[in-house]
């Protein structure tokens, strides 16, 4: 029996206990976390997980503070909100959404938050704490910090002699995926857009993780009977079933005939999504702990 596990259900018990972690903040304290979101520009979807993020935080309670900027703002115009935020004792995390419009430079922007707000985990600082194996000084990428719950309860905290196949190699999450697996001592392999023969690789996973953002690309034969299978697209398709112009969230993974070879695999929507919300919250947390200690 394959287990399709239940991400918004993972998600809402970590949820519970930040909320505790913030309220034992406020007690110790008299400060709540607080984490501010900048979104530039008018994406749809971007807008759609932005305000999830926001909601959440303030669910959490947090103090949240949302930034739209009109696609037309500058780098500079960026440059000065974010060195705002690097400088307000009330803002423990910074968090701006990517993809940035095409105008900005989003590596510069990065990297000029401060290390200690940086939730999402992309400044080099905590890039290379983790890819030096330091695991408690920086803060994690939010979605394969969560990708990598779901990879424990299934399989533990060590991954000795199991191998793991990462598709993608981005640096919001193929790249620390890839180090998280490694530093719990699976055998790992990054595939991405030039790797011949994808298909056999993949078979070859007992851990098998999707973001390629190719609507079902990984199919049936690629999956290795009894694979743990994660899946981190979310691609929004064509549903002509739901009627005409209707539309619906996939996965990067053929999810209803890769189920029945695998022993686990995440669902799109309800998978790692949730998730990536549930670590941005947790690594807030974390921030706004070390700041006020
Ligand atoms: N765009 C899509 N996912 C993410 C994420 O995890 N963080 C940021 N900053 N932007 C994103």
């Amino acid at each position: 029996m394959t287990t399709i596990i239940d991400g918004k259900a993972v998600a809402a018990s970590i949820i519970g206990a930040i909320k505790g972690a913030n309220a034992a903040l406020r007690a110790q304290t008299g400060k709540k976390t607080g984490l501010a979101v900048i979104i530039v520009g008018d994406d749809p979807a971007s807008h759609a997980y932005v305000g999830a993020k926001s909601r959440m935080a303030k669910e959490c309670g947090f103090f949240s503070v949302q930034h739209t900027l009109p696609k037309e703002t500058t780098q500079d115009q960026l440059a000065a909100l974010v060195h705002k935020l690097n400088g307000d004792d009330g803002i423990h995390g910074i968090l701006v959404q990517l993809p940035l419009p095409q105008h900005l430079d989003a590596e510069t922007i990065i990297q000029s938050i401060r290390p200690e707000k940086d939730v999402d985990g992309l400044h080099v600082a905590n890039a290379g704490k983790l890819a030096t194996g330091d695991l408690k000084t920086g803060l994690i990428s939010c979605t394969p910090a969560g990708a990598m719950v779901f990879v424990s309860r299934v399989h533990g905290r060590d991954l000795s002699g199991l191998n793991a196949v990462v598709i993608g190699r981005s640096n919001l999450f193929g790249k620390p995926m890839a180090q998280l697996l490694l530093n719990a001592n699976a055998t790992v392999t990054i595939a991405h857009s030039r790797t011949k023969d994808l298909s056999s690789i993949c078979h070859n996973a007992d851990i098998l993780v999707a973001a390629v953002g190719r609507p079902e690309m990984v199919k049936a034969e690629w999956v290795k009977p009894g694979a743990t299978v994660i899946d981190v697209g979310i691609n929004r398709v064509a549903a002509p079933e739901k009627g005409e112009n209707n539309t619906k969230l996939v996965g990067d993974v053929a999810l209803a005939e890769c189920a029945p070879v695998a022993s686990v695999i995440t669902p799109v929507p309800g998978g790692v999504g949730p998730m990536t919300i549930a670590m941005l919250m947790a690594n807030s947390v974390i921030a706004a702990h070390r700041a006020t200690s």
